[in-house]
């Protein structure tokens, strides 16, 4: 027991999930379409035309998982809120039984011991509002806020915990940039127009929750240590057009009150001039949180490359001049994706050290490791890797911790094998495994691991 990190008391361990990568129940009670479903339904689109029609089955297996989370002995469990169970057409009528099941898993989660953290946008948009430009016009933002409004309302005084988006780069330049999420565009302005309108989106929410006196409201961002692949000035300026497509972009405005000073030399014709941005938007994407949420899985080493594309009328907004290279001599995950947890703290330490006062309390809402799982005939999984994994993660994020960083949680990603968005069910990241065919759930090693480390904290 004794080579557990320990942290300090009142830190929250959780585990974390996501509406359309667990939830099934893709045409019940109402819900509407979302571009996931879309997305997902396009042949070509998500390894093995794997779908989330039926995912883990948790919208009608829920008791169950949070048994699971009570035996795990978490403090907290994030999950994502459906925007188009609430709100099936995006705009309009509210669906009562879309409210009911939230309402029932929360209070399920009360029962338990457990404190609900709820993120409201984890990429499931209306397919009704993509239909109107998405996240691409300022409506969605508007749209956005109302729903957060109602969902406000009918939880806020049980749900202390409130995440408004979940990686808007995410859904902003995976989405419409480099078309590997939902909706699947490639665009150059419509994607930094959709980066500023989830701020946007962002800040309206704020202050939905804001007026239903929720305890806690923040963002979940997936920043990014970037490394540079030399150290040549070319590839560290490469590094300066990472951080900024996937960090500043975010950090600079809900932190600073400002846009990046690097976005021009990033973005170049694609950023001046653009009409999206309104005055009093700064104002409004920067106000107060309670909590900035991180998720972290791996650093990303850049080189300086020329643009991809050399017609500069048809860049997209992640043709950035620089490409990614793979980092030799470590571990990677089933994903590919190098292991290095030193990397965290180092995420870590500089955030504190370009922001310092104006970095709220930081709550690490993912971090966890896709693994090779090869389970016994009796389905348990002894899944060393992803162990390995979350004790290293977990040691380093510790060191942040004693350089001064103010870290107040840590949600492992994730509670279940889920639907993994473009690679389907073929990439594991669960602590607990599921069949696929029987939806059966068995717990890892790594969720007897965690289980340990949680109890060891209360001694
Ligand atoms: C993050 C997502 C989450 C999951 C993990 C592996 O980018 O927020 O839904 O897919 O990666």
């Amino acid at each position: 027991m004794t080579d557990f990190p320990r942290f300090p008391p009142g830190f929250v361990f959780g585990a974390a999930t996501a509406s359309y990568q667990i939830e099934g129940a893709a045409r019940e009670d109402g819900r509407g379409p979302s571009i996931w479903d879309t997305y997902s339904h396009t042949p070509g689109r998500v390894a093995n035309g794997d779908t989330g029609d039926t995912a883990c089955d948790h919208y009608h297996r829920y008791r169950e998982d949070v048994a699971l989370l009570r035996e795990l002995g978490v403090d907290s469990y994030r999950f994502s809120i459906a925007w188009p169970r609430i709100v099936p057409a995006g705009s309009g009528a509210v669906n009562p039984k879309g409210l009911d099941f939230y309402a029932r898993l929360v209070d399920e989660l009360l029962a338990a011991g457990i404190e609900p953290a709820a993120t409201l946008y984890h990429w499931d948009l209306p397919q009704a509002l993509e239909d109107r430009g998405g996240w691409r016009v300022r409506e969605t933002a508007e749209r956005f806020a109302e729903y957060t409004a109602v969902v406000a309302e009918h939880l806020g005084d049980r749900v202390p915990r409130w995440i408004t988006l979940n990686e808007p780069w995410c859904s902003a330049f995976l989405g419409y940039s480099v078309g590997r999420h939902a909706p699947g565009a490639r665009e150059g302005r419509g994607a930094l127009a959709a980066a500023h309108h989830l701020l946007v989106g962002h800040g309206l929410a704020v202050q939905a929750l804001r007026a239903a006196g929720v305890r806690e409201a923040g963002i979940t961002l997936n920043l990014d240590r970037n490394l540079p692949a030399t150290g040549s000035a070319a590839d560290r300026a490469a590094v300066v057009r990472a951080d900024t497509q996937h960090n500043l972009v975010w950090t600079e405005p809900l932190l600073a009150g400002r846009y990046p000073d690097t976005e021009e030399e990033t973005w170049g014709e694609l950023i001046s001039g653009q009409d999206f941005r309104r005055d009093g938007d700064l104002a409004l994407i920067g106000q107060p949180l309670d909590f900035l949420g991180i998720n972290y899985y791996r650093p990303i080493v850049v080189a300086d490359a020329p643009h991809r594309e050399a017609d500069p009328a048809r860049r997209t907004a992640t043709d950035n001049r620089y490409a990614e290279v793979r980092l030799e001599g470590v571990r990677h995950t089933a994903m590919e994706w190098p292991v290095v947890p030193d990397t965290f703290t180092d995420l870590l330490v500089a955030l504190k050290k370009r922001y310092g006062d104006a970095l709220p309390p930081i709550h690490i809402t993912e971090n966890g490791s896709a693994e090779h799982d090869e389970p016994s005939a009796d389905g348990t999984v002894h899944d060393r890797d992803r162990v390995a994994y979350l004790r290293d993660h977990l040691t380093a994020l510790k060191t942040a911790l004693d350089a001064g960083v103010d870290v107040r949680g840590y949600y492992v990603w994730s509670l279940l094998d889920n639907f993994e968005w473009a690679f389907g069910y073929g990439k594991r990241f669960g602590i607990v495994r599921v069949d696929y065919d029987t939806l059966r759930r068995t717990p890892k090693d790594s969720y007897h691991w965690y289980r340990a480390l949680i109890a060891a904290q209360r001694q």
